[in-house]
């Protein structure tokens, strides 16, 4: 078949910013939709109309759309907006991203993406996002519109791969067919992968011959992205180190055979960063822009981040930042698990403030909440806010990710944008963009750890505040290379395209 020079590519996601995020998933989604579209690909990004976002600035189109599902239909409404991405001159792009929302009150109108305080995952979680999934074809032939990628994220919309490949995809000259329509999976976690009573399986309409072909079997329940990642036509992760890890036993959850099965089809290609969003130069949320070629701005934003936490404001102590959501995939246990934590002691016993802002399970936002309140270095903030991440980027000295696992972390490449040193566990995508640092030459952009241990981050948080005081041209120029670094997506994004143009090779 022709490949077509700008290819129809729709993205189905749970997330994406400026209209849903919990994590890096968003950031990752909206920028790759953006780049492609600067390629001149033609993008729609179909999601969930949650609760959260306000229907006054959507438009609304035409008529119901129903969605056959289990024994019935489900009736739902479609709103559009345009995705906000950097004007060209002043003017809007003249290739906008169009965002479709699913809208449908019983699903999505409620607080929470996945879930909430009280109920951490909906219990309806496998029909609210089987029910979106099926949507998104629904979608395509209510505005007559046939996408060459059906580009699903993760495993709220892996079932559109396996939805396609089982049943929408039709004979050529039907209407709606989708028949030269090809999937891509993309994974970003593979630590959540949708695994429900396998009693919602009806509700999918697939037949029972599919469960088992499609590989939805998992130790009797039923696993949404293992499906996807049999049934998409291509696949993907989020950075090639990560690719690797998830290939072997200890990196690959349980999916690591399914990987492996799918090896030639699989492969890494790490995210960028939203360069128009995460850029010193021109951050609306610092006090004074800053960049490679002038320094001077990131100690004023220093100054407001101490001030911000209530820490004294002493350019000479080197700041750490921290920004994550508190879940074991972060090494949130060795860091602040009660009485084997490290935080206390780097805290206590090092000369450093350190800034931390982030939520997620309780346990860990009262162990923060409890140091903050006995240690005079130690501030927290618990929640979710976007201004205090940009002011934590550029403030702090130095951005600690100790993390167990890391699909590809955008938090080091922000750190690395804003002249921040990182200080990561070497793993995951962490490896693939941060060099350690070698006293020996002065090279380097971050300083890096291989076990995760409470005392392997003690002592390479020590390293790092060693060298602050001992090493201050390394660190400056660790700094600079840091800044002078190119992570925009750019290179991402056409790898991106080859992966589609060998998707439509099936
Ligand atoms: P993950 O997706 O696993 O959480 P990433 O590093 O890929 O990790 O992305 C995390 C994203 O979420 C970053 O943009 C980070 O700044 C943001 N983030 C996480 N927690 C918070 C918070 N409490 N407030 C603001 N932004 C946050
Ligand atoms: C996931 C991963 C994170 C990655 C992000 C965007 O949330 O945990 O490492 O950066 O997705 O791809």
């Amino acid at each position: 078949m022709d490949v077509p020079a700008g290819l129809k590519i729709a993205m189905c996601t749970s997330e994406a910013v400026p209209f849903a995020k919990t994590g890096g998933l968003a950031d990752a989604v909206s920028s790759l939709s953006l780049a492609l579209a600067a390629l001149g690909h033609e993008v729609k990004l179909i999601m969930p109309r949650y609760y959260g976002i306000s229907r006054d600035k959507l438009k609304k189109l035409e008529g119901a759309m129903g969605v056959p599902m289990g024994g019935g239909e489900e009736w739902c409404a479609v709103y559009t907006a345009v995705l906000p991405g950097p004007e060209e001159g002043g003017k809007k792009t003249k290739n906008p991203v169009v965002v479709y929302f699913i809208d449908h009150e019983q699903f999505f109108g409620r607080d929470g993406i996945y879930g909430s305080s009280f109920e951490p995952d909906f219990l309806d979680n496998p029909r609210r996002f089987a029910f979106f999934c099926r949507a998104a074809f629904q979608l395509c032939r209510k505005i007559e519109w046939e996408p060459d990628i059906l580009h699903a994220h993760d495993w709220p919309a892996a079932l559109a791969p396996v939805f396609l490949r089982y049943g929408e995809r039709r004979s050529a000259g039907e209407p709606g067919s989708f028949a030269n329509t090809a999937s891509v999976l993309t994974i970003h976690n593979l630590g959540y992968q949708g695994i429900y009573a396998r009693d919602n399986f009806s509700y999918t309409r697939l037949g029972w011959d599919v469960f088992y072909q499609a590989g939805f079997d998992d130790w009797n329940m039923m696993n949404l992205l293992k499906a996807g990642i049999n049934s998409a036509d291509k696949l993907n992760t989020v950075s090639p180190n990560y690719a690797r890890e998830t290939l072997t036993p200890a990196g690959g959850v349980r999916r690591d055979g399914t990987l492996r099965y799918r090896g030639g089809d699989y492969s890494g290609i790490l995210n960028g960063i939203d360069t128009a969003v995460w850029n010193p130069a021109q951050d609306k949320y610092l006090p004074a822009p800053y960049s490679a070629a002038n320094p001077e701005g990131k100690a004023k934003a220093k100054e407001a981040l101490q001030r911000r936490f209530g820490l004294p404001e002493t350019p000479e102590l080197p700041v750490i930042g921290m920004i994550c959501r508190l879940s074991d995939q972060k090494g949130i246990g060795e860091l602040f698990g009660p009485s084997y934590g490290s935080a206390w002691s780097i805290c206590r016993e090092m000369d450093l403030q350190f800034a931390f802002l982030g939520s997620g399970e309780g346990w860990a936002e009262y162990e923060i909440s409890g140091l903050a309140s006995r240690l005079p270095n130690f501030k927290a903030y618990i929640g979710y806010n976007e201004e205090l991440s940009h002011l934590i980027e550029g403030g702090a000295d130095f951005f600690l990710m100790p993390s167990r696992y890391e699909p590809c972390g955008l938090n080091q490449m922000y750190s690395l944008a804003y002249g921040t040193i990182p200080i990561v566990r070497n793993t995951g995508g962490l490896a693939d963009t941060v060099q350690n640092y070698s006293q020996e030459t002065g090279e380097g952009t971050g300083f890096m750890f291989d076990d995760l241990t409470p005392s392997a981050i003690y002592n390479t948080v020590g390293w790092a505040v060693w060298a602050w005081y001992n090493k201050k041209k390394d660190i400056e120029a660790m700094r600079l290379r840091g800044m002078k670094e190119d992570f925009s997506w750019n290179k991402s994004a056409l790898r991106y395209v080859e992966l589609y143009k060998s998707a439509l090779k099936r």
